[in-house]
């Protein structure tokens, strides 16, 4: 079949990414309520194109935003599902792009534009596999189970309450996942474990408005100080967290994981470069791979209050507020790893100011077998659709519902991404090369028959 399917990819790839930039004008940012329609609108589409390709499509509205979900039978009882996410991140800061984010445009071979590599490009890969498979063959050589949500990126729940409910007409042999990278463009990989997350803000409140700075300073708390002090209590310098019991269920590192990610050779002064930063930095005693895929963080996601404008202005702000995400691994329990955060910054945080802690989510770590057969034959697909070894890596993401995936489900999770954490998700100029969106959409074909 491969030459077939291929050759029909390789003939069809231009039409392929027109159909994707018409998936990506839709401005489906899930975060914010001021898109819901367009949102819904994305999710109506790709319905519509499900349906063309002789899909049982429709919406699943189980509140939040809607999911899509489309079956087709195939040759073979065997179900593979097919997730992914159809909703972007917000697209600021808007003036740091070079085209607009929902004005899709390719450049030098790479397409450029919001949710191009996360996650819509790697979506439009399955589908286009599926339909490469149906124009060549007539039949899909098993049944397909498309769902697809629309609110990876903001933290909703939808979808995982759909899995709770609805495990039993689900009942995949395999789920399929394209939403995460490979080791670099020329090396292909599967995914085998994600990071968990705790996502929370916390607001400390001074005086009800800003206040002169001359006339009060000295005699109150400032809110911005109060926020840095009690954040250089929960990071050291040298990248230990500090908040008590954090590390406590941590899994270390194994011996042959470490070997593994020694043997990747991954250059510390190439990623300095690619993110014009002096040096990397990370928790004392691991490598940056380490760090990255193995070893929990806390990281402020932004912070603020206080005057943000041109040159100076002496007040005190009436507040500060810190956004935090924890990312986590085995064996961290979210809910715990929680606990642990708000206990400590309650503790260190003095009684001068008043404090208000907001909880944004949390999902847990997923650590997949890579000798699990299915795993190897998504390998093999992947080695078939790139030309190139195909390996095994981790990755610092996190992708909520997986775990309840796993958990729901019990059958192989794929994790078969075809992006670059070099393709800028979640941030200006998101791109995705359209070499990798054609080699994944044959990866992606291969896998279902090899299944
Ligand atoms: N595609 C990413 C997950 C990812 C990132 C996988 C990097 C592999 C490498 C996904 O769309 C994502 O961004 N997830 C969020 C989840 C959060 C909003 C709960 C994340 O990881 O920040
Ligand atoms: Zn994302």
């Amino acid at each position: 079949m491969a030459d077939r399917v291929e050759a029909y990819i390789d003939q069809n790839w231009v039409r392929f990414v027109e159909e994707l930039k018409e998936f990506m004008r839709f401005p489906s940012v899930s975060a914010q309520r001021a898109h819901d329609k367009d949102t819904r609108a994305c999710a109506e589409w790709v319905v519509a194109q499900l349906k063309g390709l002789g899909f049982d499509a429709g919406l699943v509205d189980v509140g939040g935003q809607p999911i899509v979900r489309a079956l087709r039978k195939g040759k073979s009882k065997k179900r593979v599902m097919i997730y992914g996410h159809y909703d972007v991140q917000p697209e600021d800061p808007v003036t740091e792009w070079q085209t607009p984010p929902f004005e899709p445009t390719v450049r030098d071979g790479t397409l450029y534009g919001r949710g191009s590599t996360d996650d819509k490009g790697q979506v439009w890969t399955h589908v286009k596999a599926v339909e490469a498979i149906l124009k060549t063959e007539g039949e899909l050589p098993c049944e397909v189970l498309f769902l697809l949500e629309g609110e990876e990126e903001s933290g909703g729940d939808a979808l995982p309450r759909y899995v709770a409910q609805a495990k039993a007409d689900i009942k995949p042999d395999a789920i399929v996942i394209s939403d995460s990278t490979m080791y670099d463009a020329n090396t292909p990989a599967i995914t085998y474990g994600l990071r968990g997350i705790v996502a929370l803000e916390f607001i400390l409140r001074g005086p009800a408005a800003d206040v002169h700075s001359g006339a009060f300073g000295g005699g109150i708390a400032n809110p911005a100080m109060v926020a840095a002090q009690i954040l250089a209590q929960c990071v050291s310098p040298d990248g230990k967290i500090l908040v008590p019991g954090f590390y406590d269920d941590v899994v270390p590192l194994q011996d042959w994981e470490r070997e593994s990610f020694r043997k990747l050779n991954f250059n510390d002064e190439a990623m300095a470069k690619e993110l014009n930063i002096p040096r990397v930095h990370g928790e004392a005693g691991y490598s940056t791979l380490e760090r990255l895929w193995a070893r929990p963080t806390f990281e402020v996601n932004g912070i603020f209050g206080g005057y943000q404008g041109q040159r100076s202005k002496t007040i005190i702000p009436a507040s500060a507020t810190v956004k935090i995400t924890c990312r986590l691994v085995g064996n961290q329990d979210p809910a715990r790893v929680r606990k642990v955060v708000v206990d400590h910054i309650r503790n260190v945080c003095p009684n001068t100011v008043r404090l208000e802690i907001n909880d944004f989510g949390a999902s847990p770590p997923v650590l997949f077998d890579v000798n699990d057969p299915t795993i190897r034959a998504a390998q093999d697909a992947m080695r078939k659709g790139f030309g190139h070894d195909t390996t095994f890596i981790r990755c610092g993401g996190s992708i909520p519902v997986v775990s309840t995936f796993a958990e729901y489900l019990g059958c192989p999770v794929i994790l078969m991404g075809f992006g670059l954490d070099s393709d800028g998700p979640h941030g200006p100029n998101e791109h995705f090369s359209l070499d990798s969106f054609v080699k994944g959409t044959k990866s992606a074909a291969h896998l279902l028959r090899m299944i």
